[in-house]
């Protein structure tokens, strides 16, 4: 990525690294680079960075590991990466290459990644603690496994206890710093002025998948890094699926059409949801399924600040849901009764958000140990940043629901940030009002 065209500079992921060193005195933290996937034979998916690694480096070649040593005296940080080879660069494109990663990033050595492995047992030597993402790359897990196991007992050198690594990057990534959220705003802009130019355009689509493609083109146009995630493109029923692969299936005019999208800028994700008629007009029933569903977006909102959680948000979510269905006469039963037996989760089946950052799904701080809170009591504060998603699904032959909203399926999501009175909505730049939605396709 050209250097000019970021938000977030070097000297930001070295402040991270400072700050995680801080955390580990007299401990080792080391971050392997996510693998490449393999999609057919020789050929690899899009390479998707290990979000820890890149959270610390801004680094997203693969074939790399960081290491952080919590001692007075040595190196403190290693990058072992690959370096630069005219043959595979001729095939693969550019790498940074070791001088190049010296001088680029703050780090006390560079090393070439095929130097890691026979250099492990010297680093892990003076540590008791190791902290480790186990899972993220299973061939630097058995290298790690193989040097934990190669000791004889009883074991007078090395670590003895491996901690996870993600307990102390997750808590640092959820609360987000200052470029965090000018990256995040900047990435919901982008993904929320697509969503406005491609509306017009649904009525030409010649399926969901082109509708999906162009959304995508538009997020380029607009200076995007990335697809943050899979394009949901659903027209009609297919919208009560709710991560509905978007299909060659023409759009249906009468029909409604969910998309959930987001772009992505330096690895931060947007993660937007709209539901639209591509004719420029509801029709009664879908209206008022759409207007129960923005209520629900309302109240939710409302739970947005400092010292809420996403628990409160989510059952006023509820709440808000149970009104309507109670209005649309397919909830019958009383509202506490509803509540207490999740009557509404048959039309409702997922959370009201998520944290979302490098993943759009973002890392929760752990619950286990010392971190006695479950992420969704976790009292909000200023730089959390999360989507808020209320939906209604129909399913088409579900004879609970009034044969006139059957298959109808809206999502309608926002991106948040909690600031110190109250929260930004960071996506407001595509309407969610219903006139307005309707007014998007003229
Ligand atoms: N796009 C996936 C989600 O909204 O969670
Ligand atoms: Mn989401
Ligand atoms: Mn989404």
């Amino acid at each position: 990525m050209a250097q000019q065209n970021r938000l977030i500079q070097d000297a930001r992921y070295e402040r991270r690294r400072r700050k995680l060193l801080k955390q580990i005195k007299g401990e080792i933290a080391i971050f392997p680079a996510a693998p490449e996937q393999p999609k057919s034979r020789d050929q690899l998916f899009p390479y998707q960075p290990n979000t820890d690694l890149l959270y610390l480096t801004g680094f997203e070649e693969a074939h790399s590991v960081l290491v952080l040593l919590g001692s007075t005296k040595g190196p403190r940080s290693i990058l072992y990466l690959r370096d630069r080879d005219a043959l595979h660069e001729r095939w693969n494109g550019e790498r940074l290459g070791l001088k190049r990663a010296r001088r680029r990033f703050a780090v006390d050595e560079v090393h070439p990644i095929e130097a890691f492995e026979s250099q492990l047992m010297k680093l892990l030597e003076p540590f008791q603690t190791l902290h480790y993402p186990a899972g993220v790359n299973p061939r630097i897990d058995q290298i790690i496994w193989r040097a934990f196991c190669s000791q004889t007992a009883p074991r007078v050198q090395g670590p003895h206890t491996i901690r996870d690594a993600r307990l102390l990057t997750s808590l640092m990534r959820i609360r987000k710093d200052r470029e965090e959220i000018r990256a995040l705003r900047h990435i919901c802009e982008i993904t929320a002025n697509a969503f406005v130019h491609i509306a017009p355009l649904l009525k030409s689509a010649k399926s969901e998948l082109h509708a999906a493609r162009m959304l995508e083109a538009e997020f380029f146009k607009l200076g995007a890094h990335g697809v943050a995630f899979n394009t949901i493109v659903a027209s009609g029923k297919n919208a009560t699926v709710l991560h509905h692969e978007p299909s060659l299936q023409p759009l249906w005019k009468r029909e409604l059409v969910l998309i959930d999208a987001g772009a992505s800028f330096q690895g931060y994700a947007a993660d937007i949801s709209r539901t639209i008629p591509p004719s420029g007009k509801f029709t009664d029933a879908q209206a008022k399924v759409y207007d129960v569903v923005l209520a629900a977006l309302e109240a939710s909102l409302e739970r947005c600040q400092p010292g809420s959680d996403l628990e409160a948000i989510h059952t006023a979510c509820v709440r808000a849901l149970i009104r309507g269905l109670q209005e649309l006469d397919i909830i019958k039963s009383p509202a506490p009764k509803a509540y207490n037996d999740a009557e509404y989760r048959r039309y409702y089946m997922h959370r009201t958000g998520h944290w979302l950052g490098l993943d759009v799904h973002d890392v929760a701080p752990i619950y286990c140990g010392e971190y006695l809170v479950p992420p969704s009591s976790r009292p909000l504060e200023p730089g959390n940043v999360f989507t808020v998603e209320p939906g209604l699904y129909f399913d088409s032959n579900d004879e609970t629901v009034p044969p006139e909203f059957r298959g109808i399926g809206i999502r309608i999501e926002e991106d948040v940030v909690i600031t110190a009175t109250g929260a930004e909505v960071l996506t407001s730049g595509v309407p969610r009002a219903r006139l307005e939605v309707e007014q998007l396709i003229r």
